[in-house]
């Protein structure tokens, strides 16, 4: 049964919203939890509030917007993020936030009445740039991890992300606080593919098949500061020369020919970072992926041991932030996906997620799938992220037909 989803409100909501945190070229910055978050967040309640929609937030800040069922039983949960790079674009994460909250305004608008309650989530830092690792808002729903083990974590200004989620939470006195519930009778999430193959294929609709494995670092180099002109370098500790010889021995070992494996160093932060001082300390973060678990095991194993071996005169610490294995998705929700899309003459294809998603670890705990839609370009984590409405609503359709599946 095809649910009339409102494609006006569903493209306007996204301008809207790209307005919260907006930056040159067409993006936006809405670090997890500073004032740009809280106020895409205030918004969703806004729009949630004057549907009668219930809203509610978990000890991790997750915020729920509920349609109730005639049963109480576990809601069919979809969703995604708000929060985005620093040079992010308008489409990553709040394309399945938006889609997921059109779902509930179309089911309402058509006075349709569900079995089972359906509930958009929008899920706490799930980029993991701001406050590292990514997923905390996932992790902790999940129970791979609870708030506590995140509180002292520290962004660049030296906030933890404890104080920023009390701020976060005292910012939604109207949202009900509920525990981590019991788990979702399913989990379905729409996103942009941030890739190039619906695209290249000029398929509208991507069935998710699974996301691949990512492990973070973070290595922490520790040198001696000194000054540029009088210290010899046979006297130097420097942070900085051994962390680039460092990324370059990992850089080398993770070339690939096949360009399977995804090996990225994107953040180095140098102290004192000045010109005529040697590095007293730098900070590099390792992101590493691979669709097979063992290999991306063996390859992860060998990262201490690289960086170890070209520390000549500097201290390492190294933390493992994140290690996730790859997933596939329940094939009954691929199969209800398919059969949304094919129902709607849309021309689809199943593909496996280069990029990681909340969804990463809500299979564990529930059947979970994901809907892609084309991104131009396959660009994304740039402000030129760029989907068409007419494929925004496609995928909001599929999306909208699935859970009421589901929920019935
Ligand atoms: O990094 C990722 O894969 C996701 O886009 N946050
Ligand atoms: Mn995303
Ligand atoms: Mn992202």
């Amino acid at each position: 049964m095809e649910i009339p989803v409102n494609a006006e409100r569903l493209w306007q909501r996204h301008l809207e919203m790209a307005r919260i945190g907006a930056i040159a070229g067409g993006g936006v910055n809405r670090a997890s939890l500073s004032p740009a978050d809280r106020a895409s967040r205030a918004l969703m309640v806004r729009w949630a509030e004057a549907r009668g929609f219930g809203v509610f937030v978990d000890p991790i800040a997750n915020l729920f917007v509920r349609r109730s069922g005639r049963e109480q039983s576990p809601a069919v949960l979809t969703g995604s993020h708000m929060d985005t790079q620093p040079l992010g674009g308008r489409f990553d994460g709040m394309f399945g936030v938006l889609a997921g909250l059109e779902a509930l305004e179309a089911l309402e608008d058509a006075g349709i009445e569900t079995l089972l309650p359906v509930e958009v989530v929008v899920w706490t830092n799930e980029e993991g740039c701001r406050f590292n690792p990514g997923c905390m808002g996932s992790m902790c729903f999940t129970g791979q991890h609870v708030p506590a083990d995140f509180h002292d974590v520290e962004d660049s200004d030296g906030v933890t992300f404890g104080a920023a989620l009390n701020e976060a939470l005292a910012a939604l006195p109207q949202a009900r606080r509920r525990s981590f519930g019991p788990p979702p009778t399913a989990y379905v999430e729409a996103h942009i593919e941030q890739g190039p193959i619906l695209e290249n294929l000029g398929k509208t609709i991507g069935v998710v098949s699974g996301i691949q494995g990512v492990c973070w670092y973070e290595i922490m180099v520790h040198g001696q500061s000194a000054h540029a002109g009088t210290t010899p370098r046979s006297a130097r500790q420097d942070a900085l020369c051994e962390a680039v010889a460092m990324i370059a021995a990992l850089q080398a070992e993770f070339h690939d020919p096949t360009d399977t494996v995804r090996f990225t160093v994107g953040k180095v932060v140098v102290t004192p970072n000045s010109p005529n001082c040697v590095a007293e300390r730098v900070l590099f973060t390792v992101d590493l992926r691979h669709p097979e678990t063992a290999i991306l095991r063996r390859l992860c194993d060998q990262v201490e041991a690289i960086c170890r071996g070209h520390a000549r005169h500097c201290r390492l610490e190294i933390r493992e932030t994140l290690t996730v294995n790859a997933c596939t998705f329940d094939p009954r929700i691929m199969t209800l996906i398919s059969q949304q899309a094919a129902a709607l003459r849309l021309p689809m294809t199943v593909l496996p997620s280069g990029a990681f998603h909340d969804a990463l670890f809500l299979q564990r705990i529930a059947p979970t799938g994901m809907v892609f839609v084309p991104c131009a370009g396959g660009i994304s984590h740039h402000p030129s992220e760029s989907a068409s409405p007419a494929d925004l609503a496609a995928g909001c359709r599929v999306l909208a037909g699935t859970l009421l599946a589901l929920a019935s």
